[in-house]
């Protein structure tokens, strides 16, 4: 056994360094979460686990009552709400969040057990989600996809306040080493019966294709939208686009029709076939 001297927000370790990590009770006292999240993401390995016990609070406690509630039992002060709990798990890349909570101490403050794993996008690949520096790249790759003039009707890459403003921030994926296969989903509407339907696009560098990356990511990416609670992933493909409508189909989707000279693209009327991917686990 090796003792190591560090903080929570700089844990001194490797990344992809361990298959597990437990804690008891001391993220709440950290007044930089999200930086604690992200180390701990950071140093597990690819479907490693996390799992600690932490103090929450349901709802968004009244400060006067907070502060009753920590002169009892302590350590409340910095507690997350359990919703906000979850949107840091999911922003630092985790996935299968589960907050369960045990004691109930009252006022609305709770010790739970705080589950969640990182996802594996494949041996050798990482998948976590896309980041501000993470932009240039992103745009190229997404550029280098629409010159092939199979990947979309698009033709010129979006700015970075454009996509990402479009796209989920949860659901906003790049493969970690080389940043060169990305996947990203955005809502297809508001209203609430569809709060479970996305629309995907997934893009890898051209230098980079058949190397398994398009297949790793979108199978993680299926794993991580079900976790979120997405039951319904759509996009459309071009006929021509071989590569992207085989390995959707491997993959579980299915053409759920053509829909004829739908679009000009760079002057030529095209078909675009609808795919879809019904989840079996949630919505089931
Ligand atoms: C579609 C795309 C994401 C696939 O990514 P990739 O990393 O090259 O794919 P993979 O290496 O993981 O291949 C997975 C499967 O896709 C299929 N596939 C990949 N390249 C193919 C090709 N040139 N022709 C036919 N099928 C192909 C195969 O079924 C393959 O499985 P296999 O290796 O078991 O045969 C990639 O080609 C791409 O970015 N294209 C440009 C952008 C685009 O068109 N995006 C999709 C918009 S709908």
């Amino acid at each position: 056994m090796e003792f190591l001297h560090g903080t929570i927000e700089r844990v001194p370790l490797p990344d992809r360094s361990v298959d597990v990590i437990i804690s008891n009770c001391v993220i709440n006292l950290s007044d930089d979460k999200a930086a604690v999240l992200a180390e701990a993401f950071r140093a597990l390995r690819p479907a490693g686990r996390f799992g600690v016990s932490d103090v929450v609070v349901d709802g968004a406690a009244d400060p006067e009552q907070r502060r009753a509630t920590e002169q009892r039992i302590g350590c409340v002060a910095g507690a997350l709400p359990v919703a906000a709990y979850r949107d840091l798990l999911a922003a630092a890349g985790f996935t299968g969040a589960r907050i369960t909570l045990t004691a109930d101490h009252g006022d609305g403050v709770h010790s739970a057990i705080v589950q969640a794993v990182k996802p594996a996008a494949g041996q050798d690949l990482e998948m976590r989600p896309m980041r501000p520096s993470d932009a240039d790249q992103v745009l190229a790759v997404y550029q280098a996809g629409l010159d092939t003039g199979q990947a979309s009707f698009e033709t010129i890459a979006p700015s970075w306040d454009g996509f990402t403003a479009a796209r989920l921030p949860h659901l906003r994926y790049v493969d970690a080493d080389t940043g060169t296969g990305q996947v990203a989903a955005s809502q297809v509407s508001a209203r609430p019966v569809y709060a479970g339907v996305v629309e995907h696009n997934l893009y890898v560098h051209p230098g980079r294709q058949a190397h398994g990356i398009g297949r790793a990511l979108l199978s993680a990416f299926i794993a991580a939208s079900e976790n979120a609670g997405v039951w319904t992933i759509q996009s459309g493909v071009f006929p021509e686009n071989a590569a992207s409508l085989a390995l959707h189909q491997a993959l579980g989707f299915r053409v759920v029709g053509t829909r004829e000279r739908l679009g000009r693209h760079h002057g030529v009327w095209r078909d675009v076939l609808m795919i879809e991917r019904r989840s079996g686990v949630t919505g089931a």
